[in-house]
């Protein structure tokens, strides 16, 4: 019983909760990138599914949002992505971390 308990306590603590996509989200992605149209809960998919092959998944918040944009262009040939996905998976990534989005919920 005691096994089973810790082991229900890890599973939690492995389980990253990338932020689920708001409308507050969506607001602010379409005035920051208003040449885009993409989706962001596809583009948060894309992320959880490309990036976490090799390590858990970092959390959006845990990188400094003027740090996303070098850390996917070095990513992103590890991951294998299209250009597209690229840009989809940055798009999610400055959304989710970026500094007001707290206040903004
Ligand atoms: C093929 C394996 C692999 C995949 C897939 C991968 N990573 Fe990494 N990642 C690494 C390795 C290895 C490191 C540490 C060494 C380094 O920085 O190259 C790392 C480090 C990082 C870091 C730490 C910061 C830094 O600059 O070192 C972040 C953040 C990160 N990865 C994000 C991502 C994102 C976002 C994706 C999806 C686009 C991704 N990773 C996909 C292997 C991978």
């Amino acid at each position: 019983m005691r096994l089973l308990f810790s082991g229900l306590l890890l599973l939690t603590a492995c389980t990253p909760a990338l932020p689920i996509v708001t409308d507050g989200d969506r607001a602010w992605a379409r005035r920051a990138f208003p040449e885009t149209q993409d989706d962001l809960d596809e583009s948060r998919g894309l992320y959880a599914q490309k990036c976490s092959g090799c390590h858990l998944l970092v959390l959006p918040h845990k990188v400094p949002q003027g740090e996303w944009p070098r850390v996917v262009d070095k990513m992103a040939p590890k991951a294998h992505l299209t250009e597209s996905e690229q840009v989809q998976i940055l798009r999610y990534v400055l959304t989710a971390s970026r500094p007001d989005k707290a206040l903004a919920q």
